[in-house]
């Protein structure tokens, strides 16, 4: 059986995450790779009810502290039930959105302190640890912009409608949080074409499962 792998992909709003996830997942499905798609808040049953409540904005009066524990309680059900077993039955999961986010925007835009999160951490991520996170990075600008024209008239969500000066310390943080782990962490352009951007994902992913003939991915 192959090793099953754990791919995050994260970054700000906007950056193309979903598209790059599908795109990856199609290329590697190719290659004749088992791959599931999933995402955060959400991915699992149980996970998907705690979505609402956390993007509503229905938990936000009750503080970042709450937000957290709640994105922490669907991360439990979404890992244990979805994300190990396939990692442990040779698949190669894509997660859009993982730890990282909750570092992000309830650690560091939340306030937080590290100590809370590193706690919530151990218990919800219980040892699945991603093989490889990919950080889409995007200016703030362009990342709103574009996911407010891929909304169209629906409301932006209660993370999303925060200010840009918000958005511009999630995107340091998630810098930040790559540089001081470079092995874990690749960060890729996302204001490049979105052709230009897969090519970059597949190079780095096929090194980390082991596989780095780039000539044959088109
Ligand atoms: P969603 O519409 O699913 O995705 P995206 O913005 O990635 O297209 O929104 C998820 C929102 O939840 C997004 O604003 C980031 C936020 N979030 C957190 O604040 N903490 C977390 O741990 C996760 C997973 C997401």
């Amino acid at each position: 059986m192959l090793r099953g792998f754990f791919i995050t992909f994260e970054g700000g709003e906007g950056a193309g995450k979903s598209t790059q996830v599908q795109r990856l997942a199609a290329a590697l499905r190719e290659r004749g790779r088992e791959v599931v798609v999933t995402r955060e808040p959400g991915g699992s049953p149980g996970a998907e009810a705690v979505r609402h409540v956390l993007l509503s904005g229905a938990a936000e009066p009750f503080g970042s502290a709450m937000e957290a524990v709640l994105f922490a309680a669907a991360r439990s059900d979404h890992v244990e039930q979805v994300i190990r077993p396939a990692v442990e039955g040779g698949a190669i999961v894509l997660c859009d959105r993982f730890l990282d986010s909750s570092r992000v925007y309830q650690g560091v835009t939340g306030n937080l302190a590290q100590d809370f999160m590193r706690s919530l951490e151990r218990v919800t991520v219980n040892g699945m640890v991603p093989d490889l996170t990919i950080i889409l990075d995007i200016d703030p600008a362009q990342g709103l912009q574009r996911a407010a024209s891929r909304r169209g008239e629906s409301d932006a969500d209660r993370f999303e409608k925060e200010t840009i000066e918000i958005h511009r310390r999630r995107r340091d943080a998630f810098l930040e949080i790559a540089r001081s782990e470079p092995e874990r962490y690749v960060i890729i352009d996302a204001g490049a074409s979105p052709e230009e951007v897969a090519e970059r994902i597949i190079g780095n992913v096929l090194q980390v499962i082991g596989e780095t003939d780039l000539s044959e991915v088109r």
